[in-house]
């Protein structure tokens, strides 16, 4: 039998969501075994690999709970697989993703989940888990739910938008409500009014206005507001937490706001590209808005700095990507016609670390201990993967990013991994990379390259909401 392998990153300053600090990192296996102060070094056993972290940062690493690799949808399949989407997480800094799984209508969950587990195995090159997309509630599913919650799958998805595809009415939202209350389980949110935006899609086709722009038109602010009031208060109803996913604007933002301050177990996320990118790219002259089709839409820039106050304030605990990749040629293209063919979705799983370090630490934006929360304890700690992810912690998986805060590099796709043909952020030179990224003790990532083995990524287990 060989030895346990022993790692120590050492001269670094560790950094988790509630300190920062000087320590020798130990690694044994697949865990951390000791966060030890640098006087202690020579003490104890050689390590077999050293890595020297002087002038850098040691992270946990970052944890997306929100991709959609190997996904069919809009009359295509996402452009990521587990295994292109996993190495590209990883080379980001991304260490885990909850990816979602989707229940077909008129099947059962069951057969849903194994369908993912069957694209996830073999490929991915990271840890993952998934969250179930329920699109058909009814007394078989919600028995089934309670299974799921039971052997750590334990958020499901439900849509108020996509009306005859994922679309569930707010009967069958109630009902999974109170099993989730019931089991310990969390239900995430897409929050649009769907059926009144399917209105505004009919009257604009029928108008003429079939440009990308028209997807942001007909899907205004005030549609995600209500969705996220209405999910709000089913959820006070029905006594459960709730998480919106993919919070874009203000006004859906203030909804959680005030729901929080009367002490409701609400949660949002944001991602990066309501953070960095805009109506503007989605208006640009012909078809070149299609890049930056996503559901919820770009929305006008101002509203960006609500969003960077609500991570201060905490009305936002997370930052995932909603990675749904569609490439631009043979992809995107099925669009140009009617923006309403247009696939929803951008990339996203590579940039977030980038983006938020370069454009929210170094901006004095957050602080490195909030960018740590957002990115990885927070997710961990509300989708029950923590402590064993998301921090820094003896007996907690290595999952640990070696963190350059002045490496500079370019977002532009030719020098990324994502398998698609574009960046939303094609030129944007940023600041701040992992140099080493360690998964359960592996060194994954070494410099640019993937050292990893595909498919070494393990399936994990989630604990029942505890927040
Ligand atoms: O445009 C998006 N967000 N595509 C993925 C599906 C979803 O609603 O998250
Ligand atoms: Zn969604
Ligand atoms: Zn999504």
């Amino acid at each position: 039998m060989s030895a346990v392998k022993r790692t120590l990153i050492k001269n670094g300053t560790c950094v988790t969501a509630s300190d920062t600090f000087e320590a020798d990192v130990w690694i044994e296996g697949e865990r951390i075994v000791a966060l030890a102060h640098p006087s202690l070094r020579g003490t104890g056993p050689a390590p077999d690999l050293e890595i020297d972290a002087t002038g850098k940062y040691i992270l946990p690493g970052g944890i997306d709970a929100h991709t959609h690799l190997d996904m069919p949808f809009g009359g295509t399949t996402s452009s990521d697989d587990f295994e292109t989407g996993t190495i590209a997480a990883a080379h980001g800094g991304t260490t885990t993703i909850v990816d979602f799984a989707i229940q077909t209508k008129g099947k059962t969950l069951r057969e849903g989940i194994d369908t993912w587990h069957a694209k996830a195995e073999g490929k991915a090159s990271i840890d993952y888990s998934f969250h179930m997309i329920t699109t058909d509630v009814n007394p078989t599913t919600l028995s089934e739910m309670k299974d799921f919650i039971a052997e750590g799958i334990t958020s499901f998805k439900l849509f108020m938008a996509y009306p005859g595809v994922l679309y569930v009415d707010d009967g069958q939202i109630f009902r999974a409500m109170q099993v989730a209350r019931d089991k310990g389980g969390l239900i995430c949110m897409h929050a649009e009014n769907g059926i009144a935006i399917d209105v505004l899609v009919e009257q604009a086709i029928a108008r003429g206005e079939v440009a990308p722009k028209y997807h942001s038109l007909t899907r205004p602010e005030i549609a995600e507001a209500e969705g996220t009031n209405r999910a709000l208060m089913l959820a006070e109803m029905a006594g459960c937490p709730v998480y919106i996913v993919h919070l874009s604007a203000p006004r859906a933002l203030g909804r959680v706001t005030e729901a929080r301050d009367r002490g409701m177990p609400a949660y949002a996320e944001t991602c990066p590209q309501y953070l960095f990118a805009s109506f503007d790219d989605l208006a640009q002259e012909g078809f070149e808005g299609a890049k930056f089709v996503c559901t919820p839409p770009l929305r006008p820039r101002h509203m960006q700095e609500d969003l960077w106050r609500g991570l201060k304030t905490n009305d936002l605990q997370v930052v995932s990507t909603d990675h749904c990749p569609f490439c631009f040629k043979g992809q995107k293209d099925l669009g140009k016609e009617a923006f309403t063919k247009i696939p929803n979705g951008m990339p996203g799983i590579e940039t977030r670390l980038y983006l938020l370090w370069d454009g929210g630490v170094r901006t004095g934006r957050i602080s490195m201990n909030r960018f740590v929360e957002i990115t990885s304890a927070a997710p961990a700690k509300i989708y029950g993967l923590y402590p064993r992810k998301g921090t820094l912690a003896i007996g907690a998986d290595a999952d640990i990013l070696v963190w350059d805060p002045d490496l500079e590099h370019s977002l532009s796709h030719d020098q990324m991994h994502m398998r698609v043909d574009y960046s939303p952020y094609e030129g944007r030179r940023v600041k701040g990379k992992a140099t080493h990224v360690f998964s359960r003790g592996e060194l994954v990532v070494d410099g640019n390259k993937f050292i990893g083995k595909v498919g070494r990524g393990k399936f994990q287990k989630r604990s029942t909401f505890s927040l």
